[in-house]
C-alpha cells in the first residue's frame, strides 16, 4: 500500500491498496474522476500529470505506450485506469483539460 496525492484535488490523500489501479483507488475514497471510455484504456480523459514519484507507478500498459507513441499521453502523465502503485509515493495533479465542471479544484502550487 502506497500513498497518492493529488495537488489540486483538496483532500486527495489516499493509500492505493497493491494490484488496485488509481482510479479504482481515488473511487473507492470517493473522489469523481473522469473516465470517459469506463476505464478501458481508449481513451486518455482519465490522466494523471505525475509531478513526483513516477518511477513507484507499474510500468506504461499497451494502451499508454500507443497514446505515448501517438502524442497524446505525455511522458510525465499516465493513465489512472491503467497505472498501479506498487513501490511507493506519488503526488500529481487533474489536468485542467480533464477537470469535472462541478469539482473544485486548488491552485497548483
Ligand atoms: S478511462 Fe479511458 S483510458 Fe482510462
Amino acid at each position: 500500500m502506497a500513498l497518492l496525492t493529488i495537488e489540486n484535488l483538496p483532500g486527495a490523500t489516499i493509500e492505493v491498496p497493491a494490484g488496485t489501479t488509481l482510479l479504482a483507488a481515488l473511487q473507492a475514497a470517493g473522489h469523481d474522476w473522469m473516465h470517459a471510455c469506463g476505464a478501458k484504456g481508449r481513451c486518455t480523459t482519465c490522466r494523471l500529470e505525475v509531478v513526483a514519484g513516477l518511477e513507484n507507478l507499474t510500468p506504461p500498459t499497451e494502451a499508454e505506450l500507443r497514446y505515448r507513441a501517438a502524442g497524446r499521453l505525455l511522458p510525465h502523465e499516465r493513465l489512472t485506469c491503467q497505472a498501479r502503485l506498487p513501490a511507493g509515493p506519488v503526488v500529481g495533479r487533474v489536468p485542467a483539460a480533464t477537470q469535472l465542471p462541478h469539482q473544485q479544484y486548488g491552485e497548483t502550487p
